[in-house]
């Protein structure tokens, strides 16, 4: 019965901005409303909001284009346009009075199966109606989305109680499929899931540090990676959320959450942060650091003495454990630790999963809602029951009872078993009653992680695996570091490629991951380049060509489904896929010229042979491929990556929720097996002499009118040489094999230069490359 398709966005702030984005994104046509300004222009407010969404290094939509699906206009002149629209969804700033007077503004002129809802953080559902009809009660809800709206997965919802059962459905629905998110419905409960576990978290670690008189370095290096927490730690976090900002939302959830809730032990104030506060260090925002700060020179690091409030040298300190658990994924480790990295690790994190335990049943039923939260909306590899099962239940719980400490009900409840079991062919997790119930996603939502503990691969190695899934596809999975890919990664791929062609009906490329894949492994290259093993890069670089040819060239389909980065070498593989169904927010391109390289993985002639087709003539083909790749662009939506050919409309797709990958990509495989045939491709008219020289005169301007660097001139004409096939006749064929080889010729000459082993060097020490 109730159907969104048009909305409304109330509140043109951080959150309000965000979800009118993403209703863009997903083709939704909003009206975007905010206070009016006294002045000419009274919609200034929402006018000047909307210029954020372009934001350069975090834009808000798939494309600038679709910025022509939000109008804008203030409260007290457009108030009538939301009358028509199926969700209104309120924004505005988390005062009840605010958001209470609006909705009755609301309720004036919104039609009858409207859809209302408030991204409120603290205030609960029944004080948020409290003084409103029956009728408006029935259609409110709370969506509480996280910021930013377009990256975080997690969105909570929660229903009062006369929320009617088709409201809830029908905004579980949307989130889901249309806006892309991991719909958790959570109780009325203060801070509901995410930030209740999220903050008590952050809070925790931030207290025992200073309990334990660590350095934020040295906490980082423990709170981040190596427990499988975002990267920022702690103190990187607090810096990057605001030191004040952060101070708030400790506050509000404080006043709201009941007496006896172990968060009052970890909310109060630290009084250097008061100080910090004062003193304007209110993290990145601030432009004057915080715990941390850009140092003068721009590039290193500084980090704040609490003691002497100075700033000192950043020291970096992660100890082995550390980093092997970052490595291995395997935090257990840490927590084993005879130092102060294992006693801050098991104090930290053995709280934060008593404290998430401690919810269940009564905050949320299911743990899976905990997990997801955690996950989805703080971006942590594991939730905390699966972070306990990887501990093992009995001994979480035996070492807590060594330190005396009090064993949550429900973890006395696992005792002797896990959270999640393999039971019967499918996942089950463990509700508060002892009995186990089936883990069911929604109908066309697969986690491959998920999926994967009921499977034993039918090949591995290290860096990669390989599964059969149901309906006879294969799916081959890389699981390095960052994902990225080395001899073995394609050794892997070859034998699956080879074994689907003759057992299956198609192959999928998929995994779970952060990012699909980084590219090549630099380290192996530079391993190479160090022995001055030009042959053993050159195997390497044919074996990487002849693996994604093959698959290409396989006599089954091959699909695609990356999410996250799909860089350097990690593109090249997705380039040869017959279909690409990737994920909205997915990041492309050939990156390989800022270390220095050129795509040696086919790659350059992928993107030759896309411009090439697009503009139906070669040698402007060649030059759309020259300077895309010569320029390292990459896409950040598969709606960008179509303006760089990177994305085939027609033949590749998206989903907006990264859970509905897999599935999507298995259907397109079996749609593509009916009467599948490899397309074999001809051989490619090269421009040739003439063509090649233009490029190499373009780029001798370029470096005389400093646009370029010696280096970018070098990288580029070896990029011109395999466009245009270099000093041969326009006209002469090359066929696929041959442009590979040209690809590997320029490759090895470039790494054969001291300079792009020094930005090989630069990007694996600072994980940036080199600007110059
Ligand atoms: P904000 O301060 O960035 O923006 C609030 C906007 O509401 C401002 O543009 C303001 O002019 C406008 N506004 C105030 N009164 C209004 C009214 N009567 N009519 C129309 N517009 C009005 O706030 P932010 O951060 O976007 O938060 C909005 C809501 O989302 C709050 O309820 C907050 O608790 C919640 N939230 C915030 C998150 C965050 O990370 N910032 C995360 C999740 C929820």
């Amino acid at each position: 019965m109730y159907e969104i398709k048009t909305a409304a966005v109330i509140g043109a702030g951080t959150m309000g901005l965000g979800i009118a984005g993403q209703l863009a994104n997903a083709g939704i046509d909003v009206v975007l409303l905010d206070v009016p300004v006294e002045g000419p222009n009274r919609n200034a407010v929402t006018e000047r909001a909307i210029e954020r969404l372009l934001d350069r290094n975090q834009p808000g939509l798939l494309h600038k284009d679709l910025l022509r699906h939000i109008t804008t206009g203030n409260i007290e002149d457009d108030m009538e346009r939301i009358s028509t629209v199926d969700w209104i969804a309120e924004a505005v700033v988390e005062r009840l009075d605010v958001k209470k007077a609006l909705y009755r503004q609301i309720d004036a002129v919104r039609k009858t199966g409207s859809i209302v809802s408030s991204n409120t953080s603290t205030i609960p559902i029944s004080l948020l109606v409290a003084d409103m009809p029956e009728s408006f009660r029935k259609e409110f809800a709370i969506t509480h989305f996280f910021n930013p709206v377009r990256y975080m997965r997690l969105l909570e919802l929660v229903q009062g109680e006369d929320t009617r059962t088709g409201v809830v459905r029908c905004l579980e629905v949307f989130c889901d499929k249309k806006l892309g998110k991991g719909v958790v419905v959570c109780n009325d409960t203060p801070g509901f899931l995410g930030n209740r576990v999220g903050v008590y978290a952050i809070q925790k670690a931030l207290h025992t540090a200073f309990d334990m008189g660590l350095a934020p370095e040295q906490a980082d290096a423990v709170f981040g990676r190596p427990l499988g927490i975002p990267k920022t730690g702690v103190f990187g976090l607090y810096d990057l959320i605001g030191i004040d900002l952060m101070s708030d939302v400790v506050k509000s959830l404080e006043s709201i959450l009941p007496e006896n809730d172990a968060f009052h032990a970890v909310a109060a104030r630290i009084p250097v942060m008061d100080r910090m506060i004062d003193a304007g260090l209110v993290g990145n925002k601030g432009g004057k650091g915080g715990f941390y700060r850009t140092a003068g020179d721009g590039v290193g690091r500084e980090t704040l003495d609490v003691d002497t409030f100075e700033y000192r040298d950043y020291a970096p300190c992660k100890p082995r454990a550390a980093v092997d658990a970052e490595l291995s994924g395997d935090f257990t480790g840490l927590l084993g630790l005879d130092d102060a990295f294992g006693a801050y690790a098991w104090e930290v994190l053995s709280h934060t999963l008593c404290y998430a335990a401690s919810l269940v049943p009564q905050v949320n039923e299911s743990l899976v809602a905990v997990d997801d939260a955690m996950k989805l909306g703080y971006n942590w590899i594991q939730g905390p029951f699966e972070m306990i099962d990887a501990i093992g239940v009995d001994r979480f719980i035996a070492r807590l009872e060594e330190e005396n400490r009090h064993v949550p009900e429900f973890v006395q409840t696992a005792a002797g078993k896990s959270f999640y079991r393999v039971h019967g062919g499918g996942l089950q997790f463990l509700l508060a009653n002892g009995h186990y119930r089936n883990l069911l996603r929604a109908p066309g939502v697969i986690r491959f992680g998920e999926e994967r503990r009921k499977l034993a691969p039918l090949d591995e190695n290290s860096v990669a695996s390989y599964f059969g899934l149901d309906d006879d596809i294969g799916l081959v999975e890389f699981h390095s570091k960052a994902n990225t890919l080395d001899g073995e990664s394609m050794r892997l791929l070859e034998r699956a490629v080879h074994h689907a062609s003759d057992n299956m009906a198609g192959l999928v490329i998929h995994n779970d991951a952060q990012h699909f894949s980084c590219g090549v492994n630099l380290e192996s290259v530079l391993g190479f380049i160090v022995a001055e093993d030009w042959e053993g890069l050159d195997r390497f670089l044919g074996h990487f060509q002849q693996t994604v040819l093959a698959m290409k060239h396989a006599p089954v389909p091959v699909v695609a489904a990356p999410s996250g980065l799909s860089l350097g070498g990690g593109f090249e593989v997705v380039l040869h896929a017959d279909k690409v169904i990737c994920h909205a927010n997915s990041v492309t391109g050939l990156v390989e010229t800022l270390v220095g390289l050129v795509p040696g993985g086919g790659g350059v002639k992928e993107m030759l042979y896309r411009w090439s087709e697009r503009h139906g003539d070669v040698a402007k083909g060649a030059w759309s491929a020259f300077m895309n790749i010569g320029y390292g662009r990459t896409a950040r939506s598969p709606v960008e990556a179509e303006t760089l050919a990177m994305f085939r409309t027609g033949v590749d797709d998206y989903v907006m929720n990264r859970d509905r990958l897999l599935a999507a990509a298995k259907d397109a495989v079996l749609e593509l097996a009916d009467g599948y045939a490899p397309v074999r491709r001809a051989p490619l008219p090269m421009p040739g002499r003439d063509t090649w020289h233009e490029m190499r005169e373009w780029l001798g301007a370029a470096l005389e009118k400093g646009r370029l660097t010696p280096h970018d001139v070098s990288t580029g004409a070896q990029i011109a040489m395999i466009v245009t096939g270099g000093d041969i006749d326009a006209g002469t064929e090359l066929t696929e094999n041959e442009l590979c080889d040209l690809e590997r010729k320029a490759f090895l000459t470039l790494a054969r230069s001291t300079e792009t082993r020094a930005r090989i060097e630069f990007m694996l020490e600072h994980g940036t490359p080199l600007r110059n």
